[in-house]
């Protein structure tokens, strides 16, 4: 009765949360230092929340599905007409409809890892065959010929520009040279760019297989309501309308998403902390023994740790001083033992430096 394929599922492990903490430690939520899913750590500003309160008065009503007046003010921000915008609730939605429009049982999707690993999730999902280049061994890059060498039959490749977990941008050229190279649909995920700053997505007009993804959850400090949105030409677009499901976008959602694309000076000064703390946190640690720092273009930094070290212990240690980071040893992709930490705000980030100081201080 049930499909095959969810014996071979787990579902997505969104890492430990501040109520962990509370229940198994008795630490309170606003002393926990969270920097465990790359969110902002910053609140977003007052005119926002207030558009979310004085919205809540009317969820009685639907949402307009076509929600005309949010692709208004996203053509605006990235300077593309509507028609090359769709909307969705958070960019796990964009990416699922991705799925959706391009893939039968058995065909072919390529996805370098370490990367986001939802991509693998709903791909298998759709009974896809998923091939990966693994580039650990490469200094966590890969060139444009390891992803066309697939071949002509592949349907979908992911790629994550900066990519989590390794905070690294694909340079312009492989991306274009892949978009080239293939037949597939080539989907970058944009969701850290205004942290990178390095986008692809005034060529979607260019090709007919190129797809860009974006979130609002990370920049925009909106996790919590989920937004997301895809850019690529108007065919494709419409593709992804007729899968999306209708009103998956609140009607708070949306009002909180057009006030805060209208405070982008306000974010602008909060990138600029942002940027400031990940380039210290990466300086301190990387002068503390026995960890290697990834350089980051992204909100958060992949950390290597020695090879002797007990993750689960490291862990334990780190919550038990309210801290939580990710353990990303199991992505798909990595060999070896890594953390992944968010960049949040001054304080956090030297509890995080003096806490893993500490802990080096026993290797
Ligand atoms: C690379 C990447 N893409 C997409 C997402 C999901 O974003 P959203 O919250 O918009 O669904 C994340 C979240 O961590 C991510 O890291």
């Amino acid at each position: 009765m049930f499909r095959e394929v969810l014996n071979y599922i787990r579902p997505y492990d969104a890492g430990i949360f501040p109520e962990d903490l509370y229940k198994k430690y008795g630490i309170s939520e606003k002393n926990v230092v969270n920097l465990g899913s790359n969110e902002n750590p910053y609140p977003p500003p007052k005119s926002v929340i207030k558009e979310i309160v004085k919205e809540s008065s009317h969820v009685n009503r639907y949402p307009d599905p076509s929600y005309p007046e949010l692709k208004q003010k996203l053509s605006e921000y990235t300077g593309l007409p509507i028609e090359n915008i769709a909307v969705g609730s958070g960019a796990s939605e964009i990416l699922d409809s991705i799925c959706k429009i391009t893939l039968n049982p058995f065909d072919k999707v390529v996805i370098p890892i370490p990367s986001y690993s939802i991509y693998i999730l709903i791909s298998m999902l759709r009974d896809a065959s998923i091939e990966y280049i693994k580039t650990e061994d490469q200094n966590f890059e890969f060139r444009a010929e390891q992803v066309i060498n697939f071949g002509k039959d592949v349907n979908l490749i992911f790629l994550n520009s900066p990519n989590n977990p390794t905070g690294k941008s694909i340079p312009r050229e492989e991306i274009i040279k892949i978009i080239e190279g293939t037949n597939a649909l080539v989907v970058v995920d944009e969701a850290y760019y205004e942290f990178s700053r390095k986008t692809i997505a005034e060529k979607v007009n260019e090709y007919n297989n190129l797809l860009v993804v974006r979130s609002m959850s990370k920049f925009f400090s909106l996790a919590g309501l989920r937004i997301g949105y895809a850019l690529s030409n108007p065919k494709i677009i419409e593709m992804i309308e007729k899968v999306r499901l209708a009103f998956t976008i609140s009607n708070i959602a949306e009002k909180a998403a057009i006030k805060a694309l209208e405070k982008q000076n306000w974010y602008l000064k909060i990138r600029e902390k942002i940027i400031a703390e990940r380039d210290f946190v990466m300086r301190e640690i990387s002068r503390t023994k026995g960890f290697t720092v990834i350089p980051s273009d992204a909100n958060f930094l992949l950390i290597k740790l020695p090879a002797k070290v007990n993750m689960s212990a490291i862990m334990e240690e780190l919550n038990k001083k309210g801290i939580i980071v990710r353990d990303v040893t199991e992505v798909p992709g990595l060999k070896n033992n890594y953390i992944r930490i968010t960049i949040g705000k001054k304080q956090e980030n030297r509890a995080v430096i003096s806490a893993l100081r500490e802990l080096s201080l026993k290797w």
